[in-house]
């Protein structure tokens, strides 16, 4: 069998995200799996030295990988140089939405010692809509008159793709279970649809379990009683608080990670840790490399890697070192010399 080589773009970024990236890859080379890289400087640093941001030539190029492994974007908190929005909005949205990544994919499981320990369960966030699409805008700025809307966009293709996809993962998982999170009782534009949908998209999955949760409700539910969730499906905005609750219930967002997924497979999907780009501990081994290395066993799924990537998930989950004190290099070698 001739082995493939996949084609990854690295998109280091900013702070702590090129050492990480670093580390996965390494992690990922270990386990045989045959790949090329090339190296694309964006984020904040690259915008504050030349005004870069994203283009429509490098979006092209990034669509025809098989794969794009992103570190971490942002400027140091207090850095006051670029207007917020402009990383956001210019270059992780404008790969989000442009790629058609229309599903975030974020598992965790509750690691020693955390609030949910022994749990497993996974946020498939919608990626491309929601009240993240930009419909709005301001009348009157800076006035006393002035309004400022921010509508949430919800297409029954968008959110059917979505929960497809939920429901998929759902019937694969340990617990065939989809909880819908929303707010049916309040955004009932919204929420309607999206019950309607799940109605739907059930009927073509027999086995999978069906719950549904208020928004706020879960909150209390993910701290008190993670074990009722398996698949949690829901909008932008709802899986983007979610999961940062998530990642702190299951042991720190140093673990999280997350696959910006395009599963009909039209261009590269984008893998990368929850984490910021926590510019106060760049260059001293003190960066955690778990959660990039989690998103490049994500990676690995999505490229037909099963193998490989069960080899890799099994070792993070054993990992029984103190991150804090083995520190990046620490972990790596860890891992790698358990593989
Ligand atoms: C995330 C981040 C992004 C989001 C920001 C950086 C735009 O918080 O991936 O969860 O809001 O989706
Ligand atoms: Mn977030």
């Amino acid at each position: 069998m001739t082995q493939r080589v996949h084609s990854i773009a690295v998109i280091g970024g900013d702070g702590i995200g090129p050492e990480v990236t670093a580390a996965a890859l390494q992690v990922v080379r270990a386990v045989g799996v045959s790949f090329t890289t090339k190296e694309f400087d964006l984020g904040a640093a690259r915008y504050l030295r030349d005004g870069f941001v994203l283009d429509e030539a490098t979006l092209e190029e990034l669509r025809g990988f098989d794969a794009i492994m992103l570190g971490a974007i942002g400027p140091a908190i207090g850095d006051t140089r670029i207007p917020g929005g402009t990383l956001e909005r210019g270059l992780l949205l404008r790969m989000r939405f442009g790629l058609d990544l229309y599903v975030n994919y974020r598992p965790f499981h509750g690691v020693e010692g955390s609030l949910a320990e022994g749990c497993d369960f996974a946020i498939v966030r919608e990626n491309t809509e929601g009240p993240y699409a930009g419909e709005g805008g301001v009348l009157r700025h800076g006035t006393a008159h002035e309004i400022a809307t921010q509508g949430s966009v919800n297409t029954r293709f968008g959110v059917e793709r979505c929960v497809r996809y939920a429901f998929e993962r759902a019937s694969r998982a340990p617990v065939a279970k989809v909880t819908l999170v929303h707010k049916t009782n309040v955004l009932t534009f919204a929420g309607d649809l999206w019950s309607r949908v799940v109605a739907d998209v059930r009927a073509e999955f027999p086995d999978v379990a069906v719950d549904y949760n208020h928004v706020d409700a879960a909150c209390i539910y993910l701290v008190e009683d993670p074990t009722r969730y398996s698949v949690i499906v829901t909008d932008n905005l709802f899986g983007d608080i979610l999961s940062d609750l998530a990642g702190a219930v299951t042991g720190g967002i140093g673990f999280a990670a997350s696959a910006n997924l395009n599963p009909a497979k039209t261009g590269a999907s984008l893998f990368e840790p929850v984490h910021g780009a926590a510019h106060d501990i760049v260059g001293t081994d003190r960066a955690n490399p778990l959660a990039a290395v989690s998103s490049a066993v994500l990676m690995l799924e999505h490229l037909g890697e099963d193998e490989a990537a069960a080899r890799i998930a099994r070792v993070v989950r054993d990992f029984d070192g103190d991150a804090a004190i083995l520190g990046t290099s620490g972990v790596t070698a860890r891992l790698l010399e358990r593989l």
